[in-house]
């Protein structure tokens, strides 16, 4: 388990480039069974969720591979309907591989998907969607078998805007008999993104980020070759370190457009930003001035992904702040770890309450997830003297080069193995 060494306390200046969204890639990845034809999905970070999405590729029987910095998929060969369990407890987006599996085999069987540990994170409303369509359902020893004749179009309404349960019910949809329409769909970038990938497949998807998704079934998909959206959780990280170290940082392919709600908030904080095309500029001179609240919501509302993120920045702000999280149970678990660092914060149900310190110090903390661990290290960055980050690979699961980029921008941070 490899674990960061920081020393805190410097400024962070300089340009760093934003990688592609992991939350596109992984379902794009799962897409990519729908067809026999070549799939190249480009500049795909090189992180372990999508390291563990190629080996379940290939589990499949499709020839999954990194070439250079993209990954190029060929299932004219897949054979295989059934993910095994060790895989699909490594990794969440297993569970989107249903829809796609089903389409192509008519059959799929998953283990219970895995995930950060943030909360229950059920799949009720990916396996009511699918059973819409057709499909039968059995649910064993820890198993989910989904079988069908035929998959056809139907109606669909959402009782919440699952991110997950839009885009399996999609790509389950796209080669269905007939047209399907996903009603209260989730409404984040990464959606469209599937669209638009889809579209370049031949399918007929529209209506994403609306909220209602229209999918027209297509007899047959083709190869694509796909650039997806830029990591939008990743670039509101680096902006929320810099507004916590204080100093200049310049994001360059960033999309500011899916962060707008973490821009509003930044701005509240004091920090100057300026937008240029791909470019988001952000200048912090001074001690964040703490906002109110902060409220964690389906897009567009504020992103659940950057709560940690930002809790982390109302610890040094100036006054006190009371943030929710109203979608998943246990997404605090990085709490106790901050306060090993001196951060003053209760935590009362969903939500955390704040009141800002001048400094935090160093400490020797452990990540418990993807975004909490993401969470501490900005922390540790922003803190007075040393501190370490044990247990990193929930952070490699979703930030490519993490060290590398806060290393470009200054920070005082190196990986040590152990
Ligand atoms: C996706 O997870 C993202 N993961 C998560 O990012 C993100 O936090 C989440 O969407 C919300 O934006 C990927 O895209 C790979 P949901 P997902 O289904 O699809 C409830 C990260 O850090 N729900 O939108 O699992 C659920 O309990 C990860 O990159 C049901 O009740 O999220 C939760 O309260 C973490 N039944 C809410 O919906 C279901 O069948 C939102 O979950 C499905 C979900």
């Amino acid at each position: 388990m490899d674990k960061y060494i920081i020393n805190g306390g410097r400024r962070l200046e300089g340009q760093v480039r934003v990688q592609t969204a992991k939350n596109s890639v992984l379902p794009i990845l799962a897409a990519s069974v729908l067809t026999d034809e070549k799939v190249t999905v480009l500049n795909v970070p090189d992180i372990t969720d999508v390291r563990n999405m190629v080996k379940i590729l290939g589990c499949l029987g499709c020839r999954a591979v990194y070439r250079g910095d993209d990954v190029i998929v060929e299932s004219s060969c897949a054979n295989n309907c059934e993910i095994p369990r060790a895989l699909a407890h490594e990794l969440r987006s297993s569970v989107f591989l249903l829809g796609s599996v089903i389409s192509r085999f008519r059959r799929a069987k998953i283990a219970y998907p895995g995930g950060c540990d943030i909360g229950l994170r059920p799949v009720d409303l990916h396996l009511t969607g699918l059973k819409r369509l057709g499909v039968k359902i059995t649910e064993s020893n820890g198993y989910i078998v989904c079988e069908c004749e035929r998959l056809t179009g139907n109606e669909i309404m959402l009782d919440c805007p699952s991110v997950g349960a839009t885009e399996n019910i999609m790509l389950a949809a796209v080669r269905a008999e007939g047209t399907t329409v996903i009603e209260n769909a989730a409404r984040e970038p990464e959606i469209e993104d599937l669209q638009n990938f889809l579209n370049s497949m031949g399918a007929k998807v529209r209506g994403a980020g609306s909220g209602t998704v229209v999918i027209e079934g297509v007899k047959r998909l083709g190869g694509s070759v796909y650039q997806p959206i830029a990591d939008r959780i990743e670039a509101g990280t680096f902006l929320i370190a810099a507004a916590m170290c204080g100093g200049e940082v310049e994001l360059c392919g960033a999309n500011a457009e899916n962060l707008s709600s973490l821009l509003h908030k930044l701005r509240e904080n004091g920090c100057k930003i300026r937008i240029k095309n791909d470019k988001i500029y952000l200048r912090s001179e001074r001690r964040p001035v703490s906002v109110k609240s902060i409220e964690t919501q389906p897009y567009p509302g504020f992103p659940t992904d950057l709560q940690a993120q930002m809790t982390a920045l109302c610890c040094v702000s100036s006054g006190n702040c009371i943030i929710t999280e109203n979608l998943f149970e246990t997404r605090f678990k990085y709490v106790p770890e901050l306060r090993r660092m001196g951060a003053d914060i209760t935590v009362v149900d969903r939500s955390a309450f704040v009141r800002g310190v001048e400094k935090l110090k160093g400490a020797v903390t452990v990540a418990h997830d993807l975004r909490g661990g993401a969470a501490l290290v900005i922390a540790a960055l922003a803190a007075e003297g040393d501190s370490e980050v044990l247990d990193i690979s929930h952070i490699d699961r979703g930030y490519a080069r993490f060290e590398y980029k806060l290393l470009s921008l200054g920070a005082g941070i190196k990986r040590v193995g152990v």
